[in-house]
Formats: structure tokens, sequence, C-alpha cells
């Protein structure tokens, strides 16, 4: 069976700097896979160079089979990819509702999400329509975020470190309803330094360290082995 997304051996630089080191991975459909690792070892530039936002020097990545690696973002979006960054770039002077609006008309391709399936998801931004993107806390801004891509229809979500920063509260009440996204058949790339958050919504890991895959296999093998989370993470 072909992997949804495939990475093969990327290598990926910032200029004369190289950060990846022959990254390799694959995502099925409807996994939530995660990628693991302390702040620094290369989780953003791994979704950037899925994105098309920065081409790896060498290596492949696939998508269902094909090979888009160089593609435009635009297109690699089009090809249904949704990219959630971790820098939350929403409108801070639009509305949540205007924010949705202009996520609805540049959208990738057309499919079942629309405001209304998006305010089911996450009720709260129904009641937040009129506010200005600017007056949301961390967690709203982090759920119209995860909203706003949504609308593109992605068959894979990319969601860089969608904890960081966030209250416990917060966190346990977006782990929720990213799980609804995931029982929902979505299929989810996830970065994460946390593991309490990582663990409970993965399936598989790869544990990144300095811009490799250091250990790759079921969640529930760190889950269950405070060991090797110890070795890997120093947690
Ligand atoms: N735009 C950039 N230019 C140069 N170096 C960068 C840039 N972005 C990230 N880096 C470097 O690449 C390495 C990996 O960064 P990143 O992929 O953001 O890691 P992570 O997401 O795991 O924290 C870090 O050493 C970081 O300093
Ligand atoms: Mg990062």
């Amino acid at each position: 069976m072909t992997a949804l997304l495939e990475l093969r051996e990327v290598h990926t630089s910032y200029g004369i700097s190289r950060v990846l080191f022959g990254v390799s991975l694959e995502v099925a459909r409807g996994e939530c896979v995660c990628l693991l690792g302390r702040n620094g070892v290369g989780k953003t530039t791994t979704m950037r160079s899925i994105m098309g936002l920065t081409t790896p020097a060498e290596g492949t990545i696939l998508w269902r089979g094909e090979d888009i690696t160089g593609w435009p973002p635009h297109l690699v979006a089009r090809a249904g990819i949704g990219f959630v960054p971790e820098d939350r770039r929403i409108f801070g002077e639009l509305t949540t509702w205007e924010n949705l609006d202009v996520a609805q008309r540049v959208a990738a391709r057309r499919g079942p999400w629309t405001i209304e399936a998006v305010y089911d998801l996450f009720p709260k931004l129904r009641e937040l329509a009129d506010r200005p993107g600017g007056f949301l806390s961390g967690g709203e801004q982090q759920m119209l975020t995860i909203a706003r891509t949504l609308m593109g229809n992605p068959e894979l979500l990319l969601l860089d470190e969608p904890s960081e920063g966030l209250a416990p509260l917060v966190v346990d009440q977006l782990l929720e309803r990213i799980l609804l996204l995931k029982r929902q058949g979505l299929t989810i790339l996830l970065a994460e330094q946390g593991v309490d958050f990582s663990l409970a919504l993965a399936d598989r890991v790869y544990v990144l360290e300095k811009g490799a895959v250091r250990f790759s296999g079921p969640a529930a093998a760190l889950r269950d082995d405070a060991a090797l989370r110890h070795e890997l993470l120093a947690l």
C-alpha cells in the first residue's frame, strides 16, 4: 500500500546551514503521526519542506506516490496538504468571521468544510465571530488558525506545535477537538515538544535529533517505557 505522504532522505538547508540530514518518514491515510523533539531539531523545517516553503537540497517528497518535491506552496495545498504554522498568522484587525471568510475565498479545495462546519467543531469561535483576531486569547487564536486551515479542505493536516504557550486547561480542550478531527478520519502530522500531548494523539512517533530521525515506532512504545522516553527526550 502506498503511503499518503512519504519523505525519502530529505536534506534541507537555510543558506549554507544544513538543518535536515536525510529525514525519511511515512504517514498512512487516517494516521496521526507525531514528530517529537526538542527545540531546534528540525520539526518546523520538516513541515516547511513538505509544504514547499523551503525546498529540500536533496531527497524526495511523495504525495500519494507522486513526487511533489519543490512544488510551490499553493500547489501543495491544492494537492491536499494544509499547514497550521506555529506562529498562528491570523489577521489581527479582522474579526473571527472575516478571518474565516478570507480563508473560504482563497480555499485550496472544495469540500465539506464551511464556516458553519468549523463553528460546529469549535463552538467558541461562533461566540467570538465578531471579535477581532487580535483580541482573541492564545487558545482561541490557535482554534482559529486550525479552523482557517480546515477551510482549504486538506486531506493531511500539518500541525506545528499547537499546544505551545497554552495553559493546561486550554491544551486539554484543544486536544479533545483534534481527537475529534482524527476520529472523523483526517490524517494528521503533528510536531510537538510535549510528550503528553503528542502521545495522547499519535499512533506513531518519529523522534528527531539534530535534523535526523533518532527513533521511530508506535506511540505506545514511548508511552509505556519511561526509560526510553528519558533516553530519547531527556524527560
Ligand atoms: N529561517 C532560518 N534561517 C536559518 N536557520 C534557521 C531558520 N529557521 C530555523 N533555523 C535553524 O534550523 C534549526 C531547526 O529549526 P526548526 O526546524 O525551527 O526546529 P524545531 O521546529 O524543531 O524547533 C535550528 O537550529 C534553527 O536555528
Ligand atoms: Mg518549530
